[in-house]
Parts: structure tokens; C-alpha cells; sequence
């Protein structure tokens, strides 16, 4: 019986790169994920490498069909501009040209949280949302997807916004929660502040939080009053690798 061949998606993270084969009309994997540690030195050449054993593991899922790969970074028209929590090497660097010479496949690269943003609209909390929708992931740092009619506006890196005089992801990201041991209560306090302030910019008709930490949206989503409904994610971790298979099939 002939296989069917699926899109691989693959998140590359500051501490590991994940994919698998995603099935677009389920909007899900069609086999586990496959999860490498990210290397110390996660230049470009080294992070290709992983990017090359994931694809050859999932070869036979996904025989010629694109590949998607997000970065925690800003990616326009395939190069990367910015690197958070991976090697500065990669500011500059065609990444779309690099994945796809050593795959021998087209590779759409994108922004990790726009594909996370992708990933809900199409499959997960944000299905079918019309308007304005913004997608946050967060984890280490606050990542942002604008979505405009099912439409992404890419790399908004709104996680960057300057509230009161500080970079807004050092003070309300996920991470900063556990570096500083706040309470629920006291990180909900930031997180009202950034939305707030979101909210006022951008006047969003729905915003969806993501992240590993939106499995916990009951201890905090109660706490934040805002003017658009404010819903946990649906597809917590694997949202990146989903969308990223996504745009690949789809742009
Ligand atoms: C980066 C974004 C990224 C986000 C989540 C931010 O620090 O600037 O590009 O989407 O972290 O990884």
C-alpha cells in the first residue's frame, strides 16, 4: 500500500529542536515527534545537522513534501535578522538557503511563535476567528503572532514592547515567573500590565496565550481583565511544528 507522504514540521528552541510529520488535515502528528538537545554552540552549520537527522528519520513519512522550520527569531524572506537563545552566527545567515541545499527540499523558515500563532488559528484555539487575533507564546521570552483576517502579519515581536522602561519579556515572560518565584498573583500583575498595554495599541478581538505555561492558564487567565476575550492555546507545545508544516504547504 502506497504511504502517504506528510509536510515535516521542525522548532528549532534554545534547548531542543523537535518535528514530525504533520497530518494538515487532522491538524496533527502523524507520527511522535522526534526531540534532539539543542547544541552548546547552536551555530548554523551545527543546528543544519539536527535539522538533517530529523529529516532523514521521517524520510519515509514525508518523501518530497516541504519542510517547515521555525526559529526563535526574526525571519524575513528566509534570512534571519535577530537570535534569542541561540548562537548570534545565525543574524544574517539565509537560512532558507542553507536548510534546502542540505535537504535537497523546499524549507520555508519562519518566526516560532508566528507559527505557533498559524498552528491555533488553523487547528487550535483561534479556529475559524475573524478580526484581529494575537497569538503570545510564553516560555523564556514573550513571542507574538498578528493574525488579520486568517491572514499573518509576520514578526511582530511585540514581546519587545518598552513598558515602563523595561524590555516587556524580562519582566512578564514565563521564565522570569520561576527565576523570580512569583506567585501566580504576582506574575498575573505583570502579565495585566503587558496585556493592557497590548490591548491598547493594538485593540485585538481575541488573544490566545501559548507557551508550555498555558497548560497552567487556570491559575492566571482568571486573574487578567481585558477587554478581548483572553483563552489558553490549544496545542501547547506542538502549535510551533504544526504551523511551521503548515505555511510550508501553504505559502
Ligand atoms: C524573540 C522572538 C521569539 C520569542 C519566543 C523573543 O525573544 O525576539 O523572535 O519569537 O522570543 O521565542
Amino acid at each position: 500500500m502506497a504511504t502517504t507522504h506528510h509536510p515535516l514540521g521542525i522548532d528549532i528552541g534554545g534547548s531542543g529542536i523537535k518535528g514530525a510529520p504533520v497530518d494538515l488535515t487532522l491538524g496533527q502528528f502523524a507520527k511522535d515527534r522526534m526531540r534532539l538537545d539543542t547544541p552548546k554552540v547552536s551555530s548554523p552549520d551545527a543546528v543544519a545537522d539536527l535539522v538533517v537527522q530529523i529529516a532523514e528519520h521521517f524520510a519515509d513519512d514525508t518523501g518530497d513534501s516541504p519542510i517547515g522550520v521555525t526559529l526563535p527569531a526574526v525571519v524575513t524572506n528566509g534570512v534571519v535578522r535577530t537570535a534569542a537563545n541561540i548562537d548570534s552566527a545565525w543574524i544574517g545567515t539565509d537560512a532558507r538557503k542553507l536548510l534546502s541545499d542540505r535537504l535537497g527540499r523546499p524549507v520555508t523558515v519562519v518566526n516560532d511563535a508566528d507559527a505557533a500563532g498559524v498552528g491555533e488559528l488553523h487547528f487550535g484555539a483561534a479556529r475559524n476567528a475573524n478580526g484581529l487575533v494575537l497569538v503570545t507564546t510564553l516560555g523564556t521570552g514573550i513571542g507574538s503572532a498578528l493574525l488579520y483576517n486568517g491572514v499573518l502579519v509576520p514578526n511582530s515581536e511585540l514581546g519587545h514592547l518598552e513598558i515602563d522602561g523595561h524590555d516587556a519579556e524580562d519582566q512578564a515572560a514565563a521564565s522570569i515567573r520561576s527565576d523570580d518565584s512569583l506567585s501566580w498573583a504576582q506574575w498575573a500583575e505583570r502579565l495585566q500590565r503587558y496585556y493592557s498595554h497590548v490591548e491598547n495599541l493594538l485593540w485585538p478581538d481575541l488573544i490566545v496565550v501559548g507557551g508550555g505555561v498555558s497548560r497552567k492558564a487556570d491559575k492566571f487567565l482568571p486573574l487578567l481583565h481585558l477587554r478581548a476575550p483572553i483563552i489558553a492555546a490549544q496545542l501547547a507545545n506542538s502549535a510551533g511544528i504544526i504551523g511551521a508544516a503548515w505555511l510550508a504547504t501553504n505559502t
